[in-house]
Formats: structure tokens, C-alpha cells, sequence
């Protein structure tokens, strides 16, 4: 047998020779050491006699100086070649910097490297943007479709050295509270969570399709009934819907089940996990337990079941101040039954101009694009702590003097008022107005300014279903497999019972406004289940054929269970306090479904359809392109 010897380099190659230490770690204990360097030119300053270098790797910079009284052979002439991003590797001393050229804002600040040798591993194409300097002109397409490059930006290694700390604390919370770790089916049938599924054609099934996985919910409800109390796993899911800053169509779920519990305890273990994830990442102390706000409150109060409780600024319910009041507009609504609802920001009147207030303005204009509003009226607290407003001549003293008392008005104050023949629209479009009031008018940076910067609350008492009135039919709130709660659940056989009165045990955990994870304790009983996807309109036979699987399991001894599941990216925005989650994950999609970096989707050779006996309308894209 013959056997080939790689040639190996020289011992005094450098790209052969080990590294000593990575770039964000020479400090000024190692002054006198020989190190070997590999990293990538961040910045260079050129002095002709002199090259500095800033060099990088994900742990830091430290600076080179290149000097022709130190470096060896050509090392001189290759510095002045250097351009951004070549990859190099240096050997050189460390030494302290100059008096008075330290730089304390870098941790190797102290120090620099004196380069005796110096090697080009990889030169770089001139950049599509820069990477030393973040330019908020750069627009995010570039940086996406070289997305290898936006990477290495120091912003966004702390981001994914965060994403490395979030996995590790979660697993070792998880572990130490004795859960254990699955992974579940990739390619699988569809599992609801309102949402569209992403379809795999199998091509030895011909016609036949996979679901990507929405959530592991079935898979780990399954877990439980096969008796492994207590599962988690650090899921991949997949939904096809509308995209958001918030949102993306592949994401990471930290999924939680957990078999002889109810709601407090799965909140108990739940805390417990959130609390160990501040402690690691953050080094924060959080206090437990965490408030909890009744799903309807959070609705009255915020109009949102995920309401930011950074600040105040509660919404208050003017309907019975001014029933009758004699002004056409309220009076049309309220007797219809609708609602009138209001925001009093306190000495913010000065905030917001008359003209600004006009309907026609560019404010509100953008109050209707951002919260669905198309009317409001608004009124301004004076110096006497009366009530002033474009519409104040149409209702009486008394009637304005109760407004302001009801909603504590004081001088300097202006109140924002949206009525409308539907609650749950009026609440959430004043929900939405509350939030941009909060985030223009300077409420959440006082409230971050002031500590509280981390409003968590858990919402609870969530409402099983909900009525949709375009399909005209309920449906679930959160997934058809939340349990009823025990007191309500004599209303499921109840002829003409109103649905929407029954309420589930289900739980959402929000953080500054944002749902951070949701879950519930299960039905864990076949003739409840059953008469769930009755109730939303799911015959018993398509129950079957979608789930016949977890109805048989239901049968053999299921136990009660619950759990819940964390958005782990949303999570990490969080921590990060970055407001887009395409920046925690290393390679997201855009807006639109798109990978800019590898073009997915796209086009799969014909014959590839073929096999999985797929027909298309490709022709008529190629035409186009
Ligand atoms: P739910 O659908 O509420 O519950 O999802 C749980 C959490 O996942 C996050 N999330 C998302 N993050 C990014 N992009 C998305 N498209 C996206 N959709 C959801 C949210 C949300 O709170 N199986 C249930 C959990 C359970 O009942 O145990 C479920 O998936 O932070």
C-alpha cells in the first residue's frame, strides 16, 4: 500500500505555526511574549515609514505596528499592500503602547504588537460596504446578500456571541430542572398554529406532501402520553405568514412540556428559566414571581394581550360619561352599543399643535396608517383645567367638566378619544395609538432612564375561542389543543352557549410589549378534544384524518399536561435590545420570504418537478425573467 506524505510547510511558515491567543486577548500581562496572530485588517492607518494595523477576529482588536527597523524579509512592503479584510497572521512582541497613545475604549488598549513577521492568507475583493464603520447608509439589501461579510461586523459577534449565551443558559437551566432534551420530525403532518403551512412534496408518495413543523406541539404532547415528563427542545419552526419586524418565517422556539402540573406550575418552572437566562446573559437579578394581568384587563387597560407596562398612560372608558351626551357622532355610536375610548397623556399638550390635530394632517394621517384609527377627537386640559378642543362647542359644560374629571385630567394634559361601533376594534387601534404616543413622546426612554427596563407580565384567563368574522366561524386563541378551563367547561355541551365566554387556561408571557411565549395546560381527554374541533367547525371526520393520531393516543392512559414555548429569537431581540430580529439570526430571510445571500427560492430543474410528478406554470416565470 502506498501512502502519500502532504507536504508539510515550513516550520517557520506562519500560516502553519499555532495561534497564541485570539485578537481580543493580549493585555498587558503578556508585554515581553512572542505571539502568533490570525485575524482580519479592520482598519490601517499608513504612515509611509510606519503601517498601523487594527486586526480582528470575533473576540476583539488588538493594533500591529509594522515597522522596517522590526519586520522581517519582504513583511514591509506587503504591509503597504495590505487593504481591508485580507486575512493575515503576524508573529511579533508585545508591547506597552507609548504613554498617552493608550486606548481605553479597546481591551487589548493598553498594548500593541511590534511585527517581526507577516503573512497575506487571503487577500480581500474591495468591500460592497464597510465593516469598521457602521454607516446606516448602507442599505440592508447589500448587507444581506453578503451576509459573510455583515457578519463580521463587531455588532453583529456580540449579537451571535449573545445567541451562543442564550442556548447555553437555556440548556443548563433546563437540564438542572431535570427536563430532557428531543428533537421532533422535521417532515411531518401539519400542526395548527394559525398560520400557513410550508409543504414538501415526497417524491415516493407521488401527489402526497409533508408539513413543516408550525411547532413541535403534537410531537410533544405524544412525549408525554409515552410517559417523558418533563421535554424540552430548542426547535426550529416554520409558518408562512405575513412577515414583521417581530417575525420570520423560519424561526427558534425554546419548547417546554410538562406531564401532573397546572398553570402555576409550569409558570414556576417557566420563571425560573427566564430568571437563569438574565442571570447568565446579562449578569441581572430578576425578581420573581412576575406579575400576572388577566387577559381582559390587559385588553381594557392597553388594548393589546401583550401590553408594554414600561409606562402608564392606561386607556379609559368614556361610554358612560358621555351616553346622551347630544353630540351626533358619540351619541349615533353609543346607542348602537359601541364604545368610547380614551388616552389622557399627561402634560403633553403643548406636544401636539392644533393644525397638527386637523384630520387632514400629515399626524393624522399617519396615526390611521399605523393604527387602523380613522377618526379621533382630542381635547386639551388649559391653564384653568377646562377642556378645549375643535368639538368642545357640541357638548355641554357639565358633560366636559365629567370627561375631564373621569379621566383625571390636569392642565397641560391632552386626551385622545376613538369611539366606534366595535370594542375589540376601538381597543386594539387605541392600544396602537397608546404605543406610538409612548415611543414619540419620550414615555418609554423615561421609563428605561428611570430602570424599568424590563416590564414583564404574564397574561392569563386568555378566552378559548374567538370569533372570525370573515369565515364566520370560532377559533381557538392560541391551538385547538388548549384545555377549557375546568369551571367553563360545562358550556362546551351547552345548546346556544356563547363560545367566546369560555375561557381556557392558557398563558402568554409579554415583555415590553412584546409576546415573548405562550402556552397552556392540554386537553388530555379524547371526548374533550372531540368536541373542540366540533366547536370550530372540524367534522369528526376530517378530525380523524388531521389528528387521528393524537385522539388514538388520548386513549392509552394520556397523563394531564401543559407547557409552554418561547420565541427564542424574539427573546434574544430583547436582550439584545436590537428591534429587528433579522439581526440575531445569523442568515434571516427578508420581508418577503427571501434569501438574498444563497436567491432561495428559486427555480428547481424540470426534471426535478418531474420526479416529484409536480406541475408547474414555470415557463410562463422564465418568459418574464
Ligand atoms: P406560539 O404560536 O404562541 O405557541 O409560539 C410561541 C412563541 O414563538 C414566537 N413566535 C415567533 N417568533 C418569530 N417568528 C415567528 N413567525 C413566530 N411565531 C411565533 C413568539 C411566540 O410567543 N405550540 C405553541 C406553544 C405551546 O402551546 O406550548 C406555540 O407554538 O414569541
Amino acid at each position: 500500500m502506498t501512502t502519500s506524505t502532504p507536504q508539510s510547510p515550513s516550520a517557520t511558515s506562519l500560516s502553519a505555526a499555532k495561534r497564541s491567543m485570539y485578537c481580543g486577548e493580549p493585555r498587558a500581562n503578556n508585554v515581553g511574549e512572542t505571539l502568533v496572530l490570525k485575524g482580519w485588517v479592520h482598519l490601517r492607518r499608513d504612515h509611509g515609514g510606519l503601517v498601523f494595523i487594527d486586526l480582528r477576529d470575533r473576540t476583539g482588536l488588538v493594533q500591529l505596528r509594522i515597522d522596517p527597523d522590526h519586520v522581517s524579509g519582504d513583511g514591509m512592503a506587503q504591509a503597504h499592500h495590505l487593504r481591508y479584510e485580507y486575512c493575515i497572521a503576524v508573529r511579533g512582541q508585545v508591547v506597552r503602547r507609548p504613554e498617552g497613545s493608550e486606548n481605553p475604549r479597546l481591551d487589548t488598549g493598553a498594548v500593541e504588537i511590534v511585527v517581526a513577521d507577516l503573512e497575506i492568507l487571503a487577500p480581500s475583493k474591495p468591500l460592497p460596504f464597510q465593516i469598521d464603520e457602521w454607516s446606516p447608509d448602507t442599505g440592508e439589501e447589500i448587507r444581506l446578500r453578503y451576509r459573510f461579510l455583515d457578519l463580521r461586523r463587531p455588532e453583529m459577534q456580540r449579537n451571535f456571541l449573545m445567541r451562543h449565551k442564550l442556548y447555553t443558559a437555556t440548556r443548563n437551566a433546563m437540564n438542572a430542572m431535570g427536563f430532557l432534551e428531543f428533537e421532533t420530525p422535521i417532515l411531518g403532518k401539519a400542526t395548527p398554529e394559525g398560520a400557513r403551512d410550508f409543504l414538501v412534496p415526497s417524491r415516493l408518495s407521488p401527489g402526497e406532501f409533508y408539513a413543516l413543523p408550525q411547532s413541535p406541539q403534537l410531537f410533544k404532547q405524544l412525549l408525554m402520553v409515552s410517559g417523558y415528563d418533563r421535554y424540552y427542545q430548542i426547535a426550529r419552526c416554520f409558518r408562512d405568514e405575513d412577515l414583521r419586524a417581530n417575525r420570520q418565517p423560519e424561526f427558534t422556539q425554546i419548547d417546554v412540556e410538562m406531564s401532573f402540573v397546572d398553570q402555576d406550575d409550569v409558570i414556576e418552572a417557566m420563571e425560573a428559566l427566564v430568571a437563569a437566562i438574565w442571570r447568565e446573559c446579562l449578569g441581572e437579578e430578576l425578581p420573581l414571581p412576575l406579575p400576572r394581568m388577566d387577559y381582559h384587563e390587559a385588553m381594557e387597560k392597553y388594548g393589546s394581550d401583550k401590553p408594554d407596562l414600561r409606562f402608564g398612560l392606561e386607556i379609559q372608558d368614556l361610554s358612560g360619561v358621555l351616553a346622551g351626551s347630544g353630540f351626533k357622532v358619540f351619541d349615533s355610536i353609543l346607542e348602537k352599543g359601541g364604545t368610547v375610548r380614551a388616552l389622557c397623556v399627561p402634560g403633553k399638550a403643548e406636544a401636539f399643535s392644533n393644525s397638527e390635530l386637523r384630520p387632514d394632517s400629515k399626524f393624522s394621517q399617519n396615526i390611521t396608517r399605523e393604527t387602523g384609527i380613522k377618526n379621533y377627537a382630542w381635547f386639551k386640559v388649559n391653564a384653568e383645567g377646562k377642556l378645549e378642543s375643535s368639538i368642545a362647542k357640541f357638548l355641554t359644560e357639565e358633560t366636559l367638566a365629567s370627561i375631564c374629571a373621569h379621566v383625571g385630567g390636569k392642565p397641560g394634559d391632552v386626551l385622545f378619544l376613538v369611539a366606534g361601533p366595535e370594542k375589540k376594534v376601538v381597543l386594539d387601534g387605541i392600544g396602537r395609538l397608546r404605543l406610538k404616543i409612548g415611543r414619540e413622546n419620550g414615555f418609554i426612554d423615561e421609563a428605561v432612564a428611570a430602570g424599568r427596563k424590563w416590564a414583564f407580565t404574564w397574561v392569563v384567563d386568555f378566552p378559548l375561542f374567538e370569533y372570525n368574522p370573515d369565515e364566520k366561524r370560532f377559533e381557538p386563541l392560541h391551538h385547538p389543543f388548549t384545555s377549557p378551563h375546568p369551571g367553563d367547561l360545562h358550556l362546551l355541551d351547552q345548546e346556544g352557549a356563547a363560545l367566546d365566554q369560555i375561557r381556557s387556561v392558557a398563558y402568554d408571557l409579554a415583555l415590553n410589549g412584546e409576546e415573548i411565549g405562550g402556552g397552556s395546560i392540554r386537553i388530555h381527554r379524547q371526548d374533550v378534544q372531540e368536541k373542540i374541533f366540533r366547536a370550530i367547525g372540524i367534522s369528526d371526520e376530517a378530525a380523524r384524518e388531521k389528528f387521528g393520531f393524537l385522539l388514538d393516543a388520548l386513549q392509552y392512559g394520556a397523563p394531564p399536561h401543559g407547557g409552554l414555548a418561547f420565541g427564542f429569537d424574539r427573546l434574544l431581540m430583547l436582550l439584545l435590545g436590537e428591534d429587528n430580529i433579522r439581526a440575531v439570526i445569523p442568515f434571516p430571510k427578508t420581508q418577503t420570504g427571501t434569501d438574498l445571500l444563497t436567491g432561495a427560492p428559486s427555480q428547481v430543474p424540470a426534471a426535478s418537478l418531474k420526479e416529484l410528478s409536480i406541475k408547474t406554470d414555470v415557463k410562463k416565470k422564465e418568459e418574464k425573467g
